[in-house]
């Protein structure tokens, strides 16, 4: 099987070298000598041999960097990240692959040899944002005279615009998808000579277990981990399964690695991340458990994944690591909510009780045309069934305003469910058509732009009125708190809740656990009375310091600890 995968791999790259989807862009003699480097490259004896000593599925080399390919000088390389929390967890991947190449990592953009711009495409605005930094990097690229300087495009916006960023924008010079971030170091040398380099090739199996991401904020308390990529829900407003491709799941064994070793370095909090973690399937292993079945109501565009570990399986796993550490997810999709997974969460003390269940939509109609796959009443269903699995939890939710067709009352239904749901945090968009999905081919974008802002205006204005309540209501409770900094201005105390709310508290020596007083460090659990609520932050009086496991024992929970 992975003989077969590695051929279809070599066969893959060999049409991609004259194909345009992996094309080094000077003349025909660099297709030349791509070819001539592959016939240098590992060979059909290679992949027998490889294939009959190892069954690892991951990519342990990347058989097309040759000694020639490598990087001559010592390069700095300067991170721009833009969007989603996956793309951070994606430069830290991408920051391993190069430092291990001999690249450097500068803060400072006057130093930078390499500018990488890890992008997002999922609305048009958030792609605006990066064409506005590069005219600043163009422009700074100019200036720089005595030096070569180099732009490298990454993510989302890479895969989706492909060899026309370069057409469009001729001072960039690496483009480089999701899927291929471990040829980055090969793009990278391709440009020494002046040449470009676009590799947007999407893989079905590609989940860089191997590679340790080396994260760019070693001082932070808390850690992201990439569970899986892709997405195969295709729902019809959205680029990303056209971006990341189709989803595949990491294997166990590598995320609870990872977790025991971000343990190891003091790491606190880690939240793992994918396109829709709980429909995570690790199907190398096997489970004496029933299979999973959708929460009730819910319907998929695909088959359901059968065999493997399942979302419930992993959480077990990863929660067992450390009792100390606060486990989280997103993003996720409601209809992988099934009844062991809500169990699990409510049962583990440091598994945080704020659940992501993207709603998009109040109006079952406006459901159907984003093909999410439920109705109102199921999706209010499930949240009916996750507030009595699990007492206290809180909810986010993602919504969309404005999609193709959206009336007046449709519209109402999606405030009249965020009236009904009390959303702890919610993310709020004007709806924005994207090429390629099965909106932009189906259906109109007829909602004008000022109506989708007064409606986005107006989802605004319910959630923060919402959450100011919900917020008031914590007055007076004590709230454990795991500290992650100091803030720079009032030199206060910055920290956050269960439910991921920030909360501020004065600078001053709390009870430590042996009857003392000592000072609040990141990394320290707190015990911190709230005293004060906006919609957005809590304010507290810290009481005492305290453990994860502490804190839960004397509220109820102890022996689980
Ligand atoms: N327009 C507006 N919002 C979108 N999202 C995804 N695609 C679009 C789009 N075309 C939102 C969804 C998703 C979140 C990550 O971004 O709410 O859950
Ligand atoms: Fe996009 Fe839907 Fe997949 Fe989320 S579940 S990434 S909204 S296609």
């Amino acid at each position: 099987m992975l003989y077969i995968r590695r051929l279809q791999r070599l066969s893959k790259l060999i049409s991609s070298a004259s194909s345009s989807n992996c094309r080094c862009y000077s003349d025909t003699q660099r297709f030349a000598s791509v070819k001539e480097k592959l016939k240098q490259g590992p060979g059909l004896k290679d992949f027998i041999t490889e294939s009959s000593q190892s069954v690892i599925t991951d990519r342990p080399f990347i058989p097309y960097l040759l000694e020639n390919d490598r990087i001559k000088t010592k390069r700095r390389v300067f991170f721009d990240v833009y969007g989603c929390q996956m793309n951070l967890n994606d430069t830290d991947i991408v920051w391993s692959i190069l430092k291990k190449e001999g690249f450097e990592k500068t803060e400072v953009e006057e130093e930078a040899d390499i500018f990488l711009v890890m992008t997002c495409a999922i609305r048009e605005g958030a792609e605006t944002k990066i064409w506005h930094r590069l005219d600043h990097l163009r422009g700074f690229k100019r200036r720089a005279k005595d030096r070569s300087v180099k732009i490298g495009i990454l993510g989302c916006m890479a895969e989706r615009l492909k060899e026309k960023l370069i057409e469009k924008e001729k001072a960039v010079d690496v483009v480089a998808g999701p899927d291929s971030y471990r040829d980055l170091p090969r793009l990278l040398a391709l440009t020494e000579n002046g040449q470009q380099a676009v590799n947007v090739l999407l893989s079905l199996d590609e989940t860089y277990a191997d590679v340790v991401p080396v994260r760019l904020n070693q001082d932070s308390v808390s850690a992201f981990i990439s569970i899986m990529r892709g997405c195969d829900n295709m729902c019809t407003y959205c680029i990303v399964p056209f971006t990341r491709g189709r989803e595949r799941s990491r294997p166990v064994s590598s995320i609870v690695d990872e977790v025991r070793q971000l343990a190891d370095q003091g790491v606190k909090e880690v939240t793992l991340l994918g396109q829709n973690v709980n429909s995570y399937r690790d199907v190398t292993q096997t489970t004496e458990k029933f299979d999973t079945h959708l929460a009730k109501g819910f319907k998929t565009v695909y088959k359901t994944k059968k065999g493997g570990m399942r979302f419930a399986d992993l959480l077990d796993k990863v929660s067992s690591v450390d009792p100390e550490m606060r486990i989280r997810f997103t993003a996720a999709h409601p209809k992988d909510f099934p009844e062991e997974v809500l169990q699990i969460i409510s049962e583990r003390p440091n598994i945080c009780k704020l659940l992501h269940l993207p709603a998009q939509s109040g109006s079952s109609a406006v459901l159907e045309r984003m093909r999410r796959g439920y109705t109102r009443e199921a999706y209010l269903q499930l949240v009916h069934e996750v507030k009595t699995t699990i007492p206290g939890v809180g909810l986010s939710t993602d919504m969309i305003c404005g999609f193709c067709g959206e009336t007046e009352e449709e519209f109402e239904e999606t405030l009249s469910l965020m009236e009904m749901v009390d959303y702890n945090i919610a993310f709020l968009f004007p709806y924005s058509m994207r090429e390629k999905t099965t909106a932009y081919r189906r259906y109109k974008d007829d909602v004008p732009d000022h109506i989708k802002k007064e409606r986005h205006n107006r989802m605004l204005e319910v959630y923060r009125r919402k959450c100011q309540q919900l917020n008031e209501a914590e007055i007076g409770n004590t709230h454990l708190v795991l500290v992650e900094g100091i803030a720079k201005k009032s030199g206060n105390i910055l920290g956050r809740n269960e439910l991921y709310l920030r909360v501020v508290f004065e600078q001053t020596d709390v009870l430590a656990e042996d009857g003392g007083l000592r000072p609040v460090k990141p990394g320290d659990y707190v015990a911190v009375k709230i005293v004060g609520a906006r919609s957005a932050t809590l304010r507290g009086v810290p009481l005492y310091h305290t453990s994860l496991c502490d804190f839960y024992r004397e509220k109820q929970w102890g022996e689980r600890c």
